[in-house]
């Protein structure tokens, strides 16, 4: 064996090890989960199983797409919910069309673009913990939308179905462990929620949600309006405003509206790929890199080579630059989407990647930035029997979103008016860094880097893939594409397979522990990379079709708790 190869399967048995070890992974490593017409991939088994009996009982894609979302934001309170927003990339093929939704949170109408800054400093207990942290919530009213154009089965039945499921939930280390994370965080509402009697839950103990549950129930039997109005709303209000009565206001929940937007659409190799637009910034750079890659014998260099990890490191830094620069919300400001996804820049891109050197990142743009993240958000992927697939990404932003519960409703807000940028060039919790065109401003939506993306070849479903992780979304997502295509893995192996990221600044190529053999390690530093190794990126779920066969398989990824199920 020669020693490059060695290099390249050395890592890949270690992490395997490593992942078979982790104490959340409940799906075995050796085989994806397989379907001959159906498949649900999500971060929870609840929410899983509840998705297939929705495809058992005749729903369609969009009818599982509204309960596992549901059972998601109960069974994953730490990462999605209610009072929070996500994005739907939806391909319906009787219309051989992909469609996106846009249902993120909006600033409040008393918003404006200093209001974070402390003696011209950007406060961040303002923007990620206190009443004005959060933003108008979008998630109930995406649903609703989703629902009215492409559902099958009642409203009525799917929510009430949800709500049945995340009534009790059993307490998980993942569940119990953000609880211990973020007990102090709580506001009294959340609180009485999550530390019942005052204690962490027990591991394998039911937590209860009776107010979630009662107000899913009001929204099964009432639509939207149960929640955009009325007592949830009132309740909404009163723990969303702060002193000067600035904030969410009933006049800001009644406005509120999701989006169908145009999707951004590139093309890799034959596949056609179709992601989320502004405001977020994930489609945008997953086409921009793949494009950078296409050239590149990804391929023949191998998985883990020290020449496929420059090349990728090397797209991840020119993307993440031009996302600092130019993205925001397209319906405040230009974003030059069409000229970021054109070929023609990715070529101007990579005439700047050297073989043998890494681009230094001063050279390209901005300042060092502080990096700090969290791995919540959650992410869905569905396949029904007629073709019609969903990727949907979710989200309260950080760990349980402002930690802030609207009392008596169950309804946890976001916090995520910290996407938007304080003060335009300094980092966010994740460590981007924001330009103006991210700056805040009422009724606009902050910047995302949700990628739910669905990749076609010749008109039918090949790949539905995303996943939660603040900014390592977009290059995780990236990499399971990459990873399915240009590496031939099947689906468990495209979302086990070790990653890396970098975001332009820091000036860091993060990989995890183990993730690559120590004589690649020396060829990257040797290149002028700077590593650094980290623990787990990112929890993607995929769904990968067959071509010829139409086999589906899907894998929930080994290092969150989700499951992969088909029939
Ligand atoms: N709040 C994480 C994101 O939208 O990317």
């Amino acid at each position: 064996m020669n020693s490059e190869l060695r290099n390249m399967i050395f890592p890949v048995f270690c992490w395997l090890f490593v992942v078979a070890l982790m104490p959340s992974a409940s799906v075995a490593v050796d085989s994806p989960a397989v379907g001959e017409s159906c498949m649900v991939v999500s971060a929870h088994p609840i929410a899983t199983n509840l998705g297939l009996s929705v495809l058992r009982e005749g729903g369609n894609a969009v009818d599982a797409t509204v309960a596992v979302s549901l059972a998601l934001a109960g069974c994953e309170p730490y990462s999605s919910g209610l009072g929070g927003g996500g994005f739907f990339v939806w391909f319906d093929p009787s219309a051989e069309q992909v469609k996106t939704l846009d249902a993120r949170e909006t600033a409040p109408m008393t918003a404006h673009r200093d209001m974070y800054l402390i003696d011209g400093q950007p406060d961040s207990y303002l923007s990620r913990s206190g009443p004005l942290a959060s933003g108008v919530p979008g998630l109930v009213a995406g649903l609703w939308e989703l629902h009215q154009k492409g559902g099958r089965l009642p409203w009525k039945d799917l929510v009430l179905s949800a709500a049945r499921e995340i009534r009790q939930i059993p307490v998980s280390p993942m569940l119990q462990t953000r609880i211990e994370w973020k007990k102090e965080h709580f506001n009294e509402a959340a609180r009485l929620v999550f530390l019942p009697g005052g204690k962490i839950p027990d591991l394998g103990s039911s937590l209860v949600q009776e107010h979630l549950f009662q107000t899913m129930k009001l929204i099964a039997d009432h639509g939207p309006n149960a929640f955009y109005s009325g007592p949830v709303a009132e309740a909404i209000v009163e723990v969303s405003t702060g002193n000067n009565q600035s904030g969410i206001s009933l006049k800001d929940l009644a406005a509120y509206k999701p989006r169908w937007r145009d999707p951004v659409h590139g093309q890799y190799h034959e596949l056609d790929v179709y992601s989320m637009a502004p405001p977020s910034s994930g489609g945008v750079h997953l086409v921009q890199m793949l494009n950078i890659l296409e050239p590149f014998d990804l391929s023949g260099a191998g998985f883990n080579s020290s020449k496929s990890l420059h090349w990728l490191t090397e797209a991840m830094k020119f993307a993440y630059a031009d996302r600092s620069l130019y993205l925001g919300d397209s319906d405040f400001v230009l974003v030059p989407v069409q000229r970021l996804v054109a070929k023609t820049h990715a070529d101007s891109l990579r005439n700047h990647i050297q073989s043998d050197r890494a681009f230094p990142e001063e050279s390209i743009i901005g300042a060092p930035l502080v990096h700090t993240e969290s791995n919540e958000t959650t992410h869905l992927s569905i396949i029904d029997s007629q073709g019609m697939a969903i990727a949907a990404t979710l989200t309260i932003n950080l760990t349980f979103g402002s930690c802030r519960m609207a009392p008596g409703t169950g309804v946890l807000m976001n916090n995520e008016m910290d996407d938007f940028a304080a003060a335009p060039g300094t980092p966010n919790a994740f460590g981007l860094v924001g330009a103006e065109a991210n700056s805040i401003a009422p009724g606009k939506r902050p910047l995302s880097s949700m990628t739910p993306t669905i990749v076609t070849e010749s008109g039918k479903v090949r790949i539905v893939t995303g996943a939660p992780g603040g900014s390592k979304i977009i290059s995780t997502t990236l990499q399971t594409i990459v990873n399915v295509v240009d590496h031939e893995m099947n689906a468990l192996q495209a979302v086990t397979a070790p990653r890396i990221h970098h975001q332009w600044f820091p000036r860091k190529l993060y990989f995890e522990e183990y993730g690559i053999s120590p004589g690649v390690q020396n060829v990257l530093k040797g290149m002028g990379h700077i590593l650094q190794s980290r623990g787990p990126i990112c929890n993607a779920q995929i769904i990968v079709v067959e071509p010829e066969t139409g086999h589906i398989e899907g894998a929930s990824d080994p290092r969150g708790m989700g499951m992969a199920a088909g029939f």
